[in-house]
C-alpha cells in the first residue's frame, strides 16, 4: 500500500461527491447507525474503492458514507477492517492514509470494548486518553514513506487534548440534560476516561489475561482502533477515540462474552452516542 494507492482511492471518492470533509469517523461494532442519519449522503461500498478490502464482520456494513451532519461535511466508515480478519496492518490502516490524502484533519475512532473497571458498566462510554498496543505488531513496521511522516513517530499524545476536552464537555452537557428531562435518574457521568488496550483477537480474553492487562494499566480492552490511531498520528491527523463499553471483561462477572451482546449494547447506546457525535462534529 503506497501513497499512490491512497491517492487513487481518494480520487475515486472525490469523484462521487462535491463534499470535501475535514472530519472522518470510524464506527465500531453496533455503532453503525450514525451513518444512516447523514444528509446529502453518498454511500460507497468498500469493494468499489481501489485497494480497500471488505469488512467480513457481522455488524460492520462495509461502506464509506460521505455526507453532512448539521451542515458539516464528514466521511464516515460504516465498518472497519480488523487485524483478526487476516488483513495485514497496511490494509487495516489504509483508510487513514486515504483520509489523509482527502484532506481530512481529524478522525474520531469509535469501538466496542470490554471494561476492566467495576465502575465502568455496559452502556457507558469511555474517552480514550491513551492506549497500550498488545497486538504483537506495530502497524508502521516496514519501509517508511517520509512524505507521510517520520520513521520514529512520537506517541506521547496520540489522542488530541483539545478534542478530548470538547468531547468531555459535550458528554457532560448531554448527561445533565438527560437528568433534567427525567431520562436518567441520577447525574451519571457516563463518559469515563481511560486507557484502551488493543489485542489481536479474535478470541475474547481469559480471566487471567484480563488480570494481567489490568496490572499493566488497561481500563478497557478491544480488537481495533490502535492501528488506525497510530497511522493517523504518524501522518499528523488529529485523533480522538471513544469506546462504547459493551460488557465487563472476562472473569469480572460469571457471564460469558458473546458478540451478540456486544452488538446489542452498541445498538442500545446508539441514541446517546449519535447525539454526542452530532454535537462534537459541530465544534471541531
Ligand atoms: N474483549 C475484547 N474486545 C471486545 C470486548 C472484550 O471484552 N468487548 C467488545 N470488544
Amino acid at each position: 500500500m503506497t501513497l499512490e494507492n491512497a491517492a487513487e482511492a481518494a480520487d475515486l471518492i472525490h469523484s462521487k461527491t462535491e463534499l470535501r470533509p475535514r472530519i472522518a469517523i470510524v464506527l465500531g461494532s453496533g455503532l453503525g447507525a450514525f451513518a444512516d442519519e447523514l444528509e446529502d449522503a453518498v454511500s460507497i461500498p468498500y469493494e468499489r474503492i481501489p485497494h480497500f478490502v471488505r469488512s467480513t464482520v457481522e455488524g460492520h456494513a462495509g461502506r464509506l458514507v460521505i455526507g453532512t451532519c448539521g451542515g458539516v461535511p464528514v466521511a464516515v466508515q460504516q465498518g472497519r477492517f480488523h487485524f483478526y480478519e487476516g488483513y495485514s496492518m497496511e490494509q487495516v490502516m489504509f483508510p487513514m492514509r486515504v483520509f489523509g490524502r482527502m484532506g481530512v484533519e481529524a478522525v474520531i475512532l469509535t469501538n466496542a470494548a470490554g471494561s476492566l473497571k467495576a465502575g465502568m458498566r455496559p452502556g457507558d462510554l469511555m474517552l480514550i486518553a491513551d492506549h497500550i498496543n498488545m497486538m504483537g505488531v506495530n502497524p508502521l513496521r516496514g519501509p517508511n514513506d517520509e512524505r507521510l511522516g517520520p520513521r520514529f513517530p512520537d506517541m506521547t499524545q496520540v489522542y488530541d487534548r483539545e478534542l478530548q476536552r470538547l468531547i468531555d464537555e459535550e458528554a457532560n452537557g448531554i448527561a445533565k440534560e438527560r437528568v433534567e428531562a427525567g431520562k436518567d435518574k441520577t447525574f451519571k457521568d457516563f463518559l469515563h476516561r481511560g486507557v484502551y488496550c488493543a489485542l489481536s483477537g479474535p478470541t475474547y480474553e481469559t480471566p487471567a489475561e484480563i488480570r494481567l492487562y489490568r496490572t499493566l494499566g488497561a481500563d478497557a480492552v478491544g480488537m481495533s482502533t490502535v492501528p488506525e490511531a497510530i497511522a493517523a498520528r504518524h501522518q499528523g491527523t488529529r485523533v480522538a477515540g471513544i469506546s462504547c463499553i459493551t460488557n465487563f471483561a472476562a472473569g469480572m462477572t460469571d457471564d460469558i462474552i458473546h458478540h451478540d451482546e456486544v452488538m446489542e449494547v452498541g445498538a442500545r447506546v446508539s441514541e446517546v452516542f449519535k447525539e454526542l457525535l452530532r454535537r462534537v462534529i459541530k465544534r471541531i
